[in-house]
């Protein structure tokens, strides 16, 4: 029955288009996970965590420009599952996002296969649970996007890439942790350490070959703690983040925060002893927590790291601390030009032409819509709001319901494209925009913490950044020329962050914070890119059609059959 029915589905796509949009002449990777829980005690204290294929953190995805990916999941939870794909640009296609804005969770013991295209992207990413705060409870692996062979790199070849998972964690149960976000009176606490690779202090070593250089593909893959990472007596040189290459520049010490990768070179060239702490660090609370790995030099006998990890970082709790750091940073922000990093115009990522040949600095904006983050109190209730709204879900994806043109789900009249200053609502918003505009979008700060925002189906260009109010006059600051094209930034407190994206991937995309604590408690928001006119179906070669073996739910499911 189900089969005749894909069967009928096919067949009708096929006569509405015509054709099948062949993506199979492209190599493919297949993978084939079954989620489950398991038990880790890192600090000696047992917490139920998530594992893929019994691993903690999960595979890597090894792919490549232009590959399709299939991962079969298998749920073996006893609660609802998604993965999502952070910075994977899944072009045409929100259908595999694997956000509860655009897919049916895979129910436990049933199991679903995404797939994907890594069009035209190359990088370093990762993936995580989407749904039920179940990020609190890892369930993340890394991603990577290789060049394809005919595309150089533009470094030399390292010796080995390493792919180095931080994050903060919490002895906590995830689902008391969601109890507790559930039940609106209680904003979760400071961390109870720092995991690398999902390991706790001095149990991780990495061999360095002396003299050969290495890639590290860093990602802060945590809940909701920025994270400062060094290597002990090494310069890391960044050279990538999020999909695009980077001026090389020489750091002793990088702030990731929550959602952010980069990919570093380090050097095994100090010469005396042979072992070095590898050392990730929270930030912006009190106390400072670290962790360590331990870089070992291939054949020397490892002699005892030293241990003073935290000494460049005091807690940062009073305002005092916490303005020194800012003003550290803003000085340098201001030197750097906006956005601190900048592209390499020079060279080619996905593709052979330059990075810099995009000239985004000439496109003009059309439209510029000013998120702004709050904190507020709703039915006493502490929630996280973006222009007023804070965002709960509804049983029925959006891109369902816009699919099947199922009423009442999603609203595009409540996300006024300036903050008001009225409203406070709670409810499921939407961005209505147009396929193939260039828009701006201002993270505009309210609070005097970090914020990151992450946009998916898209890259943007981080033009500026700064502190206090945004308004069209700061245009004058922006970096026109180079700057960096990610899929996540940070906010700095009181401050703004503009980003400029050419709407150019049909779909229903989230945009969201990616603490996911404020994440959870509404600050989300999503933008549905579409044709001119809404009640066409998009060309294929726009958006992909509806795969035939989505997983329905909520008001979506029952119209299904009278298709
Ligand atoms: C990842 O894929 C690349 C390109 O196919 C290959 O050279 C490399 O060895 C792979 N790495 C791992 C860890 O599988
Ligand atoms: C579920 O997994 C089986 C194999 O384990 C596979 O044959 C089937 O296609 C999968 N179903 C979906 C909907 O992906
Ligand atoms: C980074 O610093 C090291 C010395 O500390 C220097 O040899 C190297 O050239 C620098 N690299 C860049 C890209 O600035
Ligand atoms: C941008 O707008 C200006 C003035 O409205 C116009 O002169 C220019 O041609 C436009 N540029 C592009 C690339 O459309
Ligand atoms: C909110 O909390 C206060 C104090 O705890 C209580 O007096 C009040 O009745 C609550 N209001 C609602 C709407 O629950
Ligand atoms: C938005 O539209 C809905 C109907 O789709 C309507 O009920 C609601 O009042 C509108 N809200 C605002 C703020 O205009």
């Amino acid at each position: 029955m189900t089969m005749r029915l894909s069967l009928l589905v096919s067949l009708a796509f096929f006569a509405l288009y015509g054709v099948i949009v062949v993506q199979s002449s492209s190599p493919e990777d297949w993978f084939d996970w079954v989620v489950s829980y398991g038990t880790i005690s890192p600090f000696g204290v047992p917490k139920k965590v998530i594992m893929i294929n019994n691993e903690f953190p999960g595979p890597l995805i090894n792919s490549t420009t232009n590959n399709v990916v299939h991962v079969n999941v298998h749920n073996n939870l006893d609660e609802p599952f998604l993965f999502t794909w952070n910075g994977v640009q899944m072009r045409r296609n929100s259908w595999n996002d694997g956000v509860q804005g655009t897919n049916c969770p895979i129910m436990p013991g049933k199991n679903w296969t995404y797939y994907f295209q890594m069009k035209d992207q190359i990088g370093s990413f990762f993936y995580y649970p989407s749904v039920n705060f179940q990020r609190a409870a890892g369930g993340y692996g890394p991603i990577r996007i290789n060049n394809r062979d005919v595309i150089p790199i533009p470094f030399p070849f390292p010796r080995d890439d390493f792919d180095i998972l931080i994050s903060d964690w919490f002895d906590k149960d995830y689902q008391e942790m969601r109890n507790d976000l559930d039940a609106g009176n209680t904003v979760l606490p400071s961390p109870d350490g720092v995991l690398i690779n999902g390991k706790p202090s001095k149990s991780l070593h990495f061999n360095f070959e002396p003299g050969k250089t290495y890639r590290l593909r860093i990602s802060n893959v945590g809940v909701k703690t920025t994270l400062s990472f060094r290597i002990q007596g090494h310069d890391l040189i960044l050279i990538e983040t999020e999909g695009s290459y980077t001026l090389k520049k020489n750091y002793t010490s990088l702030d990731i925060h929550p959602g952010q990768s980069y990919s570093v070179l380090v050097t095994a060239d100090v010469p005396g002893t042979f072992s070095y702490n590898m050392i990730a660090c929270t930030r912006f609370v009190s106390p400072v927590l670290c962790t360590l790995a331990t870089v070992d030099y291939t054949g020397s006998t490892p002699a005892l790291a030293s241990s003073r990890p935290c000494s460049a970082h005091s807690p940062l709790s009073t305002t005092l601390a916490r303005m020194g750091c800012l003003l550290i940073r803003s000085s340098s922000l201001m030197a750097l030009g906006p956005g601190i990093l900048m592209w390499d115009l020079d060279v080619g990522a996905a593709r052979p032409n330059p990075q810099g040949s995009y000239h985004y600095g000439q496109i003009n904006v059309t439209r510029t819509i000013v998120l702004q983050n709050e904190m507020a109190v709703i039915d006493n209730h502490t929630r996280y709001t973006v222009n007023g709204i804070s965002f709960v879900y509804s049983n029925t994806p959006l891109k369902l319901a816009d699919y099947f043109r199922v009423p009442n789900v999603f609203f595009t009249n409540l996300t006024k494209d300036r903050p008001d200053g009225q409203t406070l609502m709670i409810s499921t918003p939407v961005i209505d925009a147009l396929y193939r505009d260039f828009i701006q979008i201002v993270f505009q700060n309210k609070e005097d913490t970090v914020q990151t925002w992450h946009v998916d189906g898209y890259n943007f260009f981080v033009v500026g950044m700064g502190f206090g109010e945004w308004d069209e006059s700061k245009r004058s600051e922006y970096n026109l020329k180079d700057a960096v094209w990610r899929t996540n930034t940070q906010v700095y407190p009181n401050g703004w962050t503009a980003v400029w994206i050419s709407l150019d991937n049909m779909g229903m995309w989230s945009i969201r914070s990616m603490n996911e604590e404020r994440r959870y408690l509404g600050q989300e928001v999503y933008i549905r890119v579409r044709g001119e006119d809404p009640m066409r179906l998009p060309d294929p070669r726009d958006e992909m059609p509806i795969p035939n073996d989505l997983p329905l739910c909520g008001r979506a499911l029952p119209l299904w059959y009278h298709v």
